[in-house]
């Protein structure tokens, strides 16, 4: 249940204009609601206070708090305000360095690659660093780690890992796969069929070289094959793949337009041979860290539902698809998408 103490009332709705006779009367006060504005602010010190001086079980409580608060907020206010919430008031009060302390919540926010979600980022959900952190980072950084975002993100990883074995068995040793943005591929290491070499190649295919080079560390890279090149290289014909077995992605829809996800979906399918099959994923809206990620993590995501994703096939020619596939994960916080191909 909502703690009255803790959460923030929502805001004012913004009144609505109204036109009379080519005239139009605006409404008072213009937004955001001042008022609304001052009370979120007090929350925040209210909640920072609390932390600076919590036990690690009352600070877990507070960053509840916060996320349920923030999520409040985000859904009650109108887009513009949200957005100017985050920049003007919560990204400059005390509690950012505070939170900040966290070092996945810091490295969204800092982005030393120079975009959002690199895999060095993702790594910290799928690893647990928190031993190597001070008090209030590593309890921050614990809260995020539990959190169910971070259980679909292991469980993604888990679900490719499955999918490249079935993909070896289903076309023993002359298997080809293309993970787009692959970031550190770590779905592989946790796969018996790369690591056994049942695989004929795996195309680990990224922007980011710094994350190729790190595969190169953990990889047999007679069976994977890292190749630099972006979406955008896809799309413009300078990088291609055809013959493939199973073409998936993970952690990159959820950062394109729908236009762009669906000239990629159809140039995706069309690297299929028949039989081949293709899974793209994306966080479905809106999971319950949104607020705080959009807020303290300056981390920005494209939610897609049901049928946003259906719509993804819209560059698919239907005559040469055997089957469509929606599914969520145990968290209904990840979408699939999976298509094979007649
Ligand atoms: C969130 S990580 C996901 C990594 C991995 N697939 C996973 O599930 O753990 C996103 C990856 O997408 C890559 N990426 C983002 N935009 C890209 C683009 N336009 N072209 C190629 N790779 C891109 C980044 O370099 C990063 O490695």
């Amino acid at each position: 249940m909502h703690d009255p103490q803790t959460m923030p009332r929502p805001p004012r709705p913004t009144p609505v204009p109204s036109v009379q006779r080519n005239q139009l009367v605006l409404p008072v006060p213009e937004r955001p609601a001042h008022e609304a504005l001052a009370e979120a602010r007090g929350w925040l010190d209210g909640i920072h206070e609390r932390m600076m001086a919590a036990e690690d079980e009352v600070l877990h409580q507070d960053m509840h708090s916060l996320h349920l608060g923030l999520l409040t907020l985000r859904r009650r206010w109108s887009e513009e305000d949200w957005k100017s919430f985050c920049t003007d008031t919560a990204r400059k009060h005390p509690l950012r360095s505070f939170v900040h302390q966290c070092p996945f919540t810091r490295r969204a926010f800092e982005r030393p690659r120079g975009y959002a979600g690199d895999a060095a980022l993702i790594d910290y959900l799928y690893m647990d660093r928190a031993a190597d952190e001070l008090h209030a980072g590593r309890e921050v950084y614990r809260y995020m780690h539990q959190q169910p975002s971070a259980v679909s993100v292991r469980e993604r990883r888990e679900l490719l890992a499955r999918a490249l074995d079935a993909t070896a068995e289903r076309v023993p040793q002359n298997a080809r796969i293309l993970s787009v943005a692959c970031g550190h591929l770590r779905e592989a290491e946790s796969s018996a069929a790369v690591r056994e070499r049942r695989v004929q190649e795996l195309i680990a295919f990224d922007q980011d070289p710094l994350s190729l080079a790190e595969i190169s560390h953990h990889q047999p890279l007679d069976v994977v094959r890292p190749h630099c090149g972006s979406v955008r290289a896809l799309l413009a014909g300078k990088a291609t793949f055809a013959d493939l077995d199973f073409v998936y992605s993970a952690g990159l829809y959820d950062y394109l337009s729908a236009s762009v996800a669906t000239r990629l979906t159809g140039l995706l399918f069309g690297m299929l041979r028949s039989g081949g099959r293709l899974l793209v994923a994306n966080f479905a809206r809106f999971p319950p860290e949104t607020g705080y990620m959009e807020a303290f993590m300056d981390w920005w995501l494209t939610y897609r539902e049901e049928d946003e994703m259906r719509a993804l096939l819209g560059e698919v020619p239907l005559e040469q698809l055997d089957s469509v596939r929606l599914f969520r994960d145990s968290q209904d916080n990840v979408i699939y998408l999976e298509l094979t191909r007649r």
